[in-house]
């Protein structure tokens, strides 16, 4: 059985990875953006291990989930499924954009890691010039670019990790609405096959899922300059550099 953290479990497609993870006797660990929310995760997916708390729009938070995560002891696999979509472009950034990239490297390297994406981002746009000068010019498909770009980065610096991005479809969450014409069980399997399954084709690594079928994706999140220029943009911003191997294993313990 893994262990496996997923972001923004209080609703939609977290919580229900996480149902079925908990039901399939995994040890699931749920996140919440406040104490209230916790609780609501936590009655809802009663099985789960523990719920950690903090609002990933806010970096002091971002950066205390992770620690709260280390505390609890080494994850198989992180879900990085939390997101927004019609809020501020700023907090689009800051829990889309910034806070998997914190959550990425201050978490001690699981086995797996899942990045929720959205095809969306096949029209967005890197748009790195605005990454300081006005974050205001980031949409929610740019911001789902950068998880790409971001897990594309991770399967290649860190060869002993699978890194993957998961399009769940257009489902029917809160977040998709009630007309979304898409099967909401499809919308969450593929994540949580990517975080437990052994199937082969489950254990890969730079890939872009759709309904478990590798996919297209934008080329610019293949694109190595492109990489090494978010990374270092999110260093800048964060004050956290993305990790290598060998440091990342010391960098997980600063309280
Ligand atoms: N639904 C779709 O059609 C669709 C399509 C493509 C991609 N996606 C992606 O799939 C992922 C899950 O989406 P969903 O449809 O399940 O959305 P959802 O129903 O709105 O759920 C989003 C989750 O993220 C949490 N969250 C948002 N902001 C947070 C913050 N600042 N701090 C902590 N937690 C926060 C929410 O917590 P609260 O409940 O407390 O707000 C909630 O648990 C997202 O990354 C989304 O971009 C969804």
């Amino acid at each position: 059985m893994a262990r496996i953290l997923i972001t923004g479990s209080a609703d939609g497609l977290g919580q229900l990875s996480a149902k079925s993870l908990a039901g399939q006797g995994h040890q699931v660990v749920l996140h919440a953006r406040n104490a209230e929310r916790g609780r609501y995760a936590k009655q809802n997916v009663p099985g789960a291990e523990h719920v950690i708390v903090g609002d990933l729009s806010d970096i002091d938070e971002t950066k205390n989930v992770a620690y709260e995560a280390n505390a609890l002891g080494r994850f198989d696999a992180v879900i990085h499924n939390a997101g927004v979509y019609r809020v501020s472009p700023k907090e689009i950034f800051m829990v889309n954009t910034i806070a998997p990239y914190v959550l990425t490297c201050l978490i001690q390297k699981p086995k797996r890691l899942i990045y929720l994406s959205s095809n969306m981002h096949l029209h967005g746009d890197a748009n790195l010039e605005n990454f300081k000068k006005d974050s205001s010019r980031i949409s929610y498909s740019d911001s789902k670019l950068h998880v790409v770009i971001l897990c594309m980065a991770v399967a290649r610096k860190w060869r002993d990790v699978f890194s993957n991005a998961v399009d769940p479809g257009w489902v029917p969450t809160r977040m998709g609405g009630r007309g979304a014409p898409d099967d909401l069980q499809k919308g969450y399997e593929t994540q949580t096959w990517l975080a437990v399954s052994n199937d082969s084709s489950a254990k890969v690594s730079g890939r872009y899922f759709h309904h478990r079928t590798d996919s297209r994706f934008n080329p610019q999140a293949g694109d190595v300059v492109l990489q090494e220029r978010f990374l270092s943009l999110c260093r800048d911003i964060t004050g956290i550099p993305f990790p290598n191997s060998w440091l990342h294993e010391e960098l997980h313990t600063i309280p």
